[in-house]
């Protein structure tokens, strides 16, 4: 709900648990009160104070006491008597940069409106949501800022942008325009980052914030591995399921800068946004630039409180489509298995082994098109390679659609790679800046999908091979951050633009393609997790989350991708050991356990496990088919987090609390060891859970309260589980043995 107090021309935006409020002083500007725990009031003038400095901060419209530097600014600018961080900067056609923007008019409406070009959070209905939308005029120079806020209610969230509107005849060059800026009055914060690298995304960070700037930022062309566009300011005693949150997350997949900076006075500043560095934008006469949406959640129940929220709204509000509430497949995927050394043969004889295991769908990845017998060659040449797969597409997807599985298949369609036949057609239709090395990452080049006729040819490529088979699963990977950022398409002052034009095109694709193929299932990919953004996942409701298939390394990563991500929103998969990445051997029935943290699948030869692992693999499928509702949809629970710790679990929640997982893991054994309890969150207290593997019950306030042994072998023999019908037969022992342990509970609530 958004109020409007016309006396104090304050706003006051409530959702379920919380409030933001804003307000218009007499001189126009538009200050910040508040964000935090619901309030009643909707006039906080005492919280907009005024006193004397020694020196050193400008008088504002030289107004003894008035300094906008010590207010709460809601969307600062610069150049004016506010001299911290801004939100925006321009500079304009006289070379001046100084704004100074004053509240002009705002409308309230029931709904949410799209965002031109860009993804963004919608509305189902338009009771879901109100919308806010608030003008500044920088009156000098003609130049308009609306400000936009989406209220959802039930969701407990904010959905904020910004555009500008230059109404000058003049054009206006744009450094800077952040999504979203929150000044808060004091620094008692740590801040939480997403950070790591190829193999190792999303590992969660927390250091104490401190005078000065501290941020994470993209310039990489892509929201990257190294950084995840979000940043959260927690009080310090926050924990995972107490205290304050103010989290931010952008929903965009290019560079990003996530910004805070704390001010002389202690006042922090938190910012996220369009990453200002190499960036600039010509806004001629007339024209408008819209920033990405970046969504604001503020928690009073901690860091699971935040996650939820994050989790609900992408989950229903952000991923779109005819997947977003369906169950996932179960599926085997061939890369790790063949790499590039397949035919229709291997594939098939992988396929059907995956059949016999109740695998539902078969992804053929990286190597079937143009001449690709390994990464040197034939990225943009889309046409399948006969040689490899001998009959043509259609008849191994038919193939395989016999076998009982749907077929899926893996593109990298902004890719070009120097050796193709669309590189020899069109060498100037990838990124590049004339007279520089063109340098190449994996071999490849990226396209410039700034310009249209790129993205059109991207379009007709991709769409030629799925209307040419039964597709119905598309990995859509990207494997290169961009280098020698430059479009032979546009002047010289707009060569900034590239990168931001870029992400546009790449929306256009994904947005006409998954239209006109609504029912395939889109996972996205960067190399694992490199691009795993709110912004595609508007497009594509999954995202392989990391190409480190390690039970272990994947702790780390599923745990901190968590944060902010749906379950449902991340792949993850069994592999083979020596795992492939960081060659260690962990038990199968751990990697079972660990990649039941998402879409579950298997990337190995299958036709190679030994017997007692394709029991292992039926178990594990059976089970997981069984519970994977739950799973994917289902409340996330961290229970004990991996990072600096021996131990890590996690659990999932039935909505209607009926049901529950519970996943322990051991990292390394430990001689003569302490006994371990997992405690679990988010049952209901008063009910009776039983224990489905050994039909004991407990009260849910047992479960949570006194917790749940984890068995540990010591000495003796863990024993197999048993008989047919024994869905936990060869899954797991009956308990936990050696390096790299883990154990599942399945809980049901009983009469
Ligand atoms: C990188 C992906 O993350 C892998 O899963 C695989 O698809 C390869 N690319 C194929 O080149």
């Amino acid at each position: 709900m958004i109020l409007f107090n016309e006396q104090t021309k304050t706003f006051h935006l409530k959702t379920a648990k919380t409030s933001y409020l804003m307000k218009v002083l007499e001189s126009g500007h538009l200050v910040h009160l508040y964000w935090g725990k619901a309030l009643h009031t909707d006039n906080l003038d005492y919280a907009v104070r005024r006193r004397d400095f020694f020196s050193f901060v400008a008088n504002t419209d030289n107004v003894q006491e008035f300094h906008l530097e010590a207010l709460c600014q809601e969307y600062p600018g610069y150049g004016s008597t506010d001299l911290r961080s801004p939100a925006v900067e321009l500079e304009y056609a006289d070379g001046s940069s100084a704004t100074d923007f004053r509240y002009v008019s705002h409308t309230i409406t029931a709904g949410k409106p799209k965002l031109a070009g860009l993804p963004a959070t919608y509305v189902e209905s338009d009771d879901e949501a109100q919308t806010l939308e608030i003008t500044l005029l920088d009156k000098v120079k003609n130049v308009e800022i609306v400000l936009s806020y989406s209220v959802f209610d039930a969701y407990d969230a904010i959905a904020r942008s910004a555009k500008i509107v230059n109404k000058s005849a003049d054009t206006v060059k744009i450094q800077r325009v952040l999504s979203a800026n929150i000044d808060f009055k004091d620094s008692k914060f740590d801040m939480i980052q997403l950070s790591g690298s190829w193999a190792r995304e999303r590992h969660i960070i927390r250091t104490p914030l401190r005078n000065g700037g501290q941020c994470v930022e993209s310039r990489r062309g892509a929201s990257s591995h190294a950084q995840n566009p979000f940043m959260a300011l927690v009080r310090p005693d926050a924990t995972e399921n107490t205290g304050d949150v103010y989290a931010v997350s952008l929903v965009y997949s290019g560079n990003f800068l996530a910004n805070t900076e704390v001010d002389m006075y202690s006042n922090s500043r938190l910012q996220i946004g369009i990453n200002p560095f190499d960036f600039t934008w010509q806004l001629k006469a007339g024209e408008t630039f819209q920033a990405p949406e970046a969504v604001i959640v503020y928690s009073g129940e901690g860091l699971t409180g935040m996650s939820h929220i994050y989790q609900n709204l992408y989950g229903k509000r952000l991923m779109r489509g005819y997947w977003r509430d369906k169950v996932r497949p179960v599926l085997i995927n061939n890369w790790e298995a063949t790499y590039f050394d397949f035919d229709e043969v291997k594939i098939k004889a992988i396929a059907k082994q995956a059949s016999e295991f109740g695998i539902e769908l078969f992804v053929l990845d990286d190597g079937w098109f143009g001449e690709r017998n390994n990464d040197d060659r034939s990225l943009g040449d889309w046409i399948v390679n006969e040689n490899k797969i001998h009959g043509g597409l259609k008849k191994l997807v038919d193939e395989v659609n016999a076998m009982g599985l749907k077929f899926g298949l893996w593109f990298e369609p902004e890719m070009v790679c120097p050796i193709s036949k669309l590189y020899e057609a069109h060498p100037d239709w990838c990124l590049h800046i004339e007279g520089r090395i063109r340098s190449t990452a994996r071999r490849q080049l990226i396209l410039d999908l700034s310009r249209k006729e790129v993205c059109d040819y991207v379009i007709e490529a991709v769409a030629n091979v799925l209307s040419s088979a039964n597709i119905e699963y598309v990995k859509w990977d990207m494997n290169r951050n961009m280098t020698e950022i430059g479009s032979a398409a546009l002047p010289p002052e707009q060569q900034r633009e590239t990168a931001h034009r870029y992400m546009l095109g790449l929306y256009r694709i994904m947005d006409e393609l998954t239209t006109k193929f609504p029912h395939i299932l889109f996972e996205s990919c960067s190399g694992g997790g490199g691009r795993f953004d709110p912004g595609i996942l508007y497009y594509m409701p999954q995202t392989w989350t990391s190409d480190d298939t390690d039970a272990m390394e994947r702790l780390a990563i599923q745990y901190g991708t968590s944060m902010v991500y749906p379950t449902v929103s991340m792949g993850c998969h069994v592999s083979a050991v020596p795992n492939h990445q960081v060659h260690r051997n962990t038990p199968f029935a751990t990697r079972g356990i660990c990649a039941m943290c998402g879409n579950f699948g298997y990337e190995l030869d299958l036709t190679k496990l030994t017997e007692t692992e394709k029991q292992q693999a039926k178990s594990q499928v059976a089970f997981y088919k069984e519970v994977r509702e739950l799973i994917q949809f289902g409340d996330f629970y961290r229970l004990q987090s991996p990072f600096g710790s021996n131990e890590c679990a996690w659990s999932f929640v039935a909505k209607d609390k009926s049901e529950a997982i519970v996943s322990f893991f051991r990292k390394m054994a430990e001689p003569n060891c302490a006994f371990a309890t997992v405690y679990a969150t988010g049952l209901d207290k008063d009910a009776k859970y039983k224990d489905m593997r050994t039909g004991e019950v407990y009260g849910g306030d047992e479960l949570m309260q006194v917790g749940i042994n984890v068995p540990y072998a010591i000495t003796s023999s863990p024993k197999p589980m048993e008989g047919e019908s024994n869905m936990y037969a060869g899954m797991i022992a009956d308990a936990i043995q050696g390096d790299y342990g883990a154990f599942i509970w399945h809980f049901k609530k009983v009469d």
